[in-house]
């Protein structure tokens, strides 16, 4: 069981190495085929994007049908996503996600805001299923962001997911109607330099056994 599932995630990452072998965080991942230890040691919030270097729609629909293989509540699918791939709506939505973001996705091509569609996962036939309500298509949401995230670092791209944005604004940009709660926008290029390597809390403080 423990054998197939691994295969399945290889499937999905396009890994051609099983080896459980060490990984160099400094070491930018740009081969077409990486291992999914090294996808997940190399994915990081990456602050400083090549300017020069542009992505292909083609190249984020293959990020996006990644998204497609994400687990949600009786796979409601409730997650959405608005593309901005022209230099005018990438630096439109460069504009509202703060200043200091703004700074950090200079030179990005691509920017994506995320969306999850409210009353699909935690409803069943209109009525709340328990007390997380809405936030199971948060929950959807995220996961779909992660599978989006881990592949475009399987292909060599880089990412960082921004909380801090101007979600009323996004909005009016992208006529995102309002039954759609607006989550994380998203970038996505190549890094320009090495990003910082964050402190993990460790293990013993948020696993528990039993
Ligand atoms: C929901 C969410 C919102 C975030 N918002 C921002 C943000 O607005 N700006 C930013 O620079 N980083 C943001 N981050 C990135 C986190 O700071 C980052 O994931 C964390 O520090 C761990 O670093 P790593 O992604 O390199 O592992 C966000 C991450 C998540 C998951």
């Amino acid at each position: 069981m423990l054998y197939v599932a691994a295969i399945a995630t290889m499937m999905l990452f396009g890994c051609s190495n099983s080896n459980n072998k060490a990984v160099d965080n400094n070491q930018p991942q740009t081969s077409e085929a990486v291992s999914f230890d090294e996808v997940l040691a190399t994915r990081r919030s990456v602050r400083s994007y090549d300017a020069t270097k542009t992505i292909s729609e083609a190249e984020v629909r293959e990020l996006l049908i990644a998204t497609q293989e994400a687990p949600s509540w009786a796979n409601q699918q409730p997650s959405k996503y608005y593309v901005a791939m022209s230099p005018e709506k990438v630096e439109a939505v460069a504009n509202l996600v703060g200043e200091r973001n703004k700074q950090n996705i200079a030179g990005v091509p691509v920017l994506i805001v995320s969306t999850y569609e409210k009353g699909k996962s935690g409803f069943f036939r209109g009525e709340q299923t328990n007390e997380v309500g809405d936030g199971w298509g948060a929950y959807d949401n995220g996961l779909s962001n992660a599978y989006f995230i881990l592949k475009a670092r399987s292909k060599g791209f880089d990412t960082l997911i921004m909380g801090m944005r101007d979600s009323d604004a996004l909005r009016t940009l992208f006529n995102i109607p309002e039954n759609e709660t607006v989550m994380a926008v998203i970038s996505l290029g190549y890094r320009a330099s090495e990003p910082r390597q964050p402190e993990h809390r460790p293990l013993e403080e948020v696993v528990r056994f039993f």
